[in-house]
């Protein structure tokens, strides 16, 4: 383990001496030394929820809206974000299926101007010739200047981002959802929504996350953000067998942020300002042979469309998406403002346009743009 002084010496210098194992093992909050711009503290790689803080998730939801809006304008205004990075190039490596995470971020990168590459089948890269993750990425970083990446192992962004830090081009790396534990972008853009549905106050919601809370990364990364906001009382509602981890429960309680567990989702929906419901992630499942299609979702953990009469007036019904028969499809085009999960991916595009700017510190030319 390295120790405290060994930090405030020189984090570059660390960076590079620093050996895998010694990095894996620190703690995560000790970790953000390596991964936030020691100027901003915003983050340049993005590894963990834990690592943004409230100044930095409000800018973003500020660059955000400001940057939307600059879109509006078809002319000079799109000409102006495509200005921020153009000629620079993006990676977006996703070894795992994706739709909304890998294309809204491509058009994110686009929109900014940036060159857009992918690879999404590991077979085409010559890690199927058995070239290591540590050269894969360095490989990566000799042609772009982003990578954003989805990885079936959990260690893999956090190894890239090892390897890096320990080069000469030391470029940023996006943990677009891999291995198991954590979706810090996805987090972002429901932070987002949630900023967008409720008069820019993140602040004092009792927000219910409904299914399979054990495997979904994203219920997980955003449990973690809730340290940053004031009055947050989260309710859980799962399946005993996919219930929340002792980890996020024990850094609940570390930072004070009240919770519950709840087996009756009806009576939790006339609480809720935030409903977040999540499919069962029977993927995971695949490996131990179970998996002969999708079992449907019990009763208990999905949202019929006669809840939307239990909602308060002012409340919103989360998904991260993909999403199955956890929702009844009725409410899908039921017109019913409370129901957002369409405009919460929408919304992931725009957070995405505002993270890479704030990586690449082009988010105070967004904010000073004169429309
Ligand atoms: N929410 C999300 O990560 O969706 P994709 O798996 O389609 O990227």
């Amino acid at each position: 383990m390295i120790e405290k002084n060994r930090f405030n010496k020189n984090i570059g210098q660390i960076a590079r001496e620093i050996s895998w194992e010694e990095f894996s093992a620190i703690e995560e909050k000790d970790k953000v030394v390596f991964l936030n711009n020691s100027k901003t503290n915003n983050p340049f790689h993005v590894l963990f929820s834990q690592q943004f803080n409230r100044k930095s998730l409000d800018l973003l939801c500020k660059v955000a809206d400001k940057a939307r809006l600059i879109h509006k304008d078809r002319d000079k205004g799109r000409k102006f974000l495509k200005s921020l990075l153009f000629g620079t190039y993006a990676l977006n490596f996703f070894s795992q299926p994706s739709s909304r995470t890998f294309l809204s971020f491509e058009t994110a990168q686009e929109i900014l101007g940036m060159g857009t590459k992918d690879i999404r089948d590991p077979s085409t890269s010559s890690e199927a010739k058995g070239e290591s993750m540590e050269d894969t990425i360095r490989t990566f970083s000799s042609y772009v200047d982003l990578v954003v990446m989805r990885h079936p192992e959990g260690k893999a962004v956090e190894k890239g981002i090892w390897v890096l830090n320990n080069s000469d081009r030391r470029i940023p790396i996006i943990n677009g959802g891999s291995g198991p534990d954590q979706h810090p972008t996805q987090a972002l853009l429901d932070i987002y929504t949630i900023y967008k549905s409720f008069d820019k106050k993140v602040d004092n919601k009792i927000i219910v996350m409904v299914g399979d809370l054990l495997r979904g990364r994203t219920v997980r990364s955003l449990s973690y953000f809730m340290k940053n906001y004031k009055g947050i009382k989260l309710i859980f509602v799962a399946p005993s067998h996919l219930r929340m981890k002792k980890d996020i429960k024990d850094f609940l309680k570390r930072h004070k942020i009240s919770y519950q567990e709840e087996s009756n989702f009806k009576k939790a929906i006339p609480l809720a300002d935030v409903i977040y419901m999540t499919r069962i992630q029977d993927e995971w499942d695949k490996g131990k042979g179970k998996q002969k299609g999708h079992k449907p979702v019990s009763d208990k953990f999905r949202f019929k469309a006669e809840y939307l009469n239990l909602m308060k007036k002012k409340s919103i019904i989360m998904h991260p998406l993909p999403k199955r028969d956890e929702i009844d499809v009725e409410l899908d085009y039921c017109g019913d403002p409370r129901v957002i999960y369409w405009r919460q991916e929408r919304n992931g595009m725009w957070a995405r346009v505002a993270l890479i700017a704030a990586i690449f510190q082009k988010e105070k030319d967004i904010l000073k743009y004169r429309i």
